[in-house]
């Protein structure tokens, strides 16, 4: 045995000794293990010995490797998480939740439900939600293209399922830069490798999608509007250029995560091509009909819908035919309709006039589309969210949605469409107060 406990003789009993190890928090997340060859003699077992037990950690997810940064116990606490922040008496600004005032009320449409029960070894795909999201997702693919639908508990389930059908440990995935904090979530508990893709106004740029793709990565998470955190949309003129960058790789898995589709004002682009192979756009329904729906449509080639379906376990498990026909009922109704089309107009209107307060106060700021707005900073966001929380406010630094270390954040989101007026101009005049005592400079010219 070893001075940290280590025992065995073979790689597998020298594997199972670090895992009982980490089951016993003799050894915690982050920890250092000995280096190859110091285990290798410790033990009196050959090299190989000890590199086969690493490998057999490594690729079980209990350990990581990080090159000259030797191997280290794998730290899955838990990252930075959408949603309101549980226990804080300050208030919550970097929600990224919708308004739930704008989120439809379904009582008319659950009384008005009918239809007889679903048992196992059903078709899990109610008819009725197929035909609709059919045209739906044919309005932005085009009327020929070659595909089927699946019907998943979110855009998150989707996203990991897609991944999980195609991909194994260790595989690079482009993942935009700054990125939806989930998608962060789901490639690390996967065991995949994020490669970051900056984003600009346009969407994903293109250098930084063929950079990604020259590594190899396996597949490509993005947005194809109101990306979050930045609400950059992808121009026609963007998503043509990366559409060309693609060509070269039609089997990579393209994953279109269009999660504002209804409530967004910008036109839809995609990056599928006609002659892509592996590809799925998928669209939740939490931003227009809430979270609490749980309930996503992916269209895909057949092949990937095929395996996605595999992994829902086809006639035992599926997306309640409740809440499909639920969702049929809501989208095909027209007050509700028109309803979401307000709730995208008041997203809208409502992040354009805080971009407003807050150049008045000589804070640069723009707004995109979706629920959030991403603003620009003189100095490191961290500083400012902590004059923030001072003053009452609590505010996501941009640092949150990076990927991989790199200089501190000069981006703040705020989830600020559901303040009213008294709040988002006292927001509005606190953020530039925060920026001052953070020794930024505001813009002089711009302010009122
Ligand atoms: C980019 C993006 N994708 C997906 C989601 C969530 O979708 P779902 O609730 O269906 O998992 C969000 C929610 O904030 C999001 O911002």
């Amino acid at each position: 045995m070893t001075t940290l406990g280590i025992s065995g003789r073979s790689a597998s009993e020298i594997a199972e000794s670090v895992r009982g190890l980490i089951e016993r928090a003799d050894l915690r997340p982050g920890s250092s293990l000995p280096s190859v060859r110091a285990l290798a003699e410790e033990l009196g077992v050959n090299r190989n010995t000890v590199v086969a037990a690493y490998r057999q950690l490594t690729q079980a997810g209990v350990v990581v490797t990080l090159g000259r940064g030797g191997t280290r116990v794998a730290d899955l606490s838990p990252v930075a998480q959408e949603g309101f922040a549980a226990d804080s008496v300050l208030r919550d600004v970097g929600t990224g939740n919708p308004d739930a005032r704008l989120i439809p009320d379904p009582a008319r449409a659950l009384a008005a439900m009918a239809g007889r029960p679903v048992l196992y070894g059903e078709p899990v795909v109610d008819p009725g939600l197929e035909a609709w999201a059919s045209d739906w997702m044919r309005e932005g693919l085009g009327p020929d293209v070659d595909m089927r639908l699946t019907v998943t508990s979110g855009a998150a389930d989707a996203v990991e399922r897609l991944l999980a059908q195609a991909l194994t440990r260790d595989d690079l995935v482009a993942l935009e830069d700054p990125c939806f904090l989930t998608s962060i979530h789901t490639v690390r508990i996967g065991g995949y490798r994020p490669v970051p893709v900056p984003v600009d106004d346009e969407g994903m740029t293109v250098a930084g999608l063929r950079a990604a793709l020259e590594q190899g990565v396996r597949a490509v998470v993005h947005t194809p509007r109101a990306q979050n955190p930045t609400g950059a949309s992808l121009s026609a003129r963007r998503a043509a250029e990366l559409r060309a960058v693609l060509r070269e790789h039609p089997f990579v898995l393209v994953i279109e995560d269009d999660h504002f589709s209804m409530l967004s004002r910008r036109p839809f682009h995609t990056l599928i091509a006609p002659g892509h192979r592996r590809w799925a756009l998928v669209r939740s329904v939490s931003k227009f009909l809430g979270p609490d729906m749980c309930l996503a449509v992916a269209a895909s080639d057949p092949e990937t819908a095929e395996r996605l379906a595999m992994r829902l376990t086809p006639g035992t498990t599926w997306v309640s035919h409740l809440l499909q026909r639920l969702t049929l009922a809501l989208v095909t109704d027209t007050a509700t309709m028109a309803s979401i089309q307000q709730a995208g107009d008041h997203y809208a209107q409502r992040n354009a006039a805080f971009a407003g307060m807050l150049r008045d106060h000589g804070v640069v700021a723009t707004a995109g589309d979706g629920l959030n707005l991403w603003v620009a900073l003189p100095v490191p966001a961290r500083t400012v969210s902590e004059q923030l929380m001072r003053r009452g406010w609590l505010a996501r630094p941009g640092d949150e949605f990076q990927i991989g270390h790199r200089e501190p954040s000069q981006r703040l989101r705020l989830t600020v469409h559901d303040l009213d007026q008294a709040d988002a101009e006292k927001l509005a005049a606190d953020v530039a107060g925060a920026i001052r005592a953070a020794g930024g400079r505001l813009a002089e010219q711009e302010v009122a």
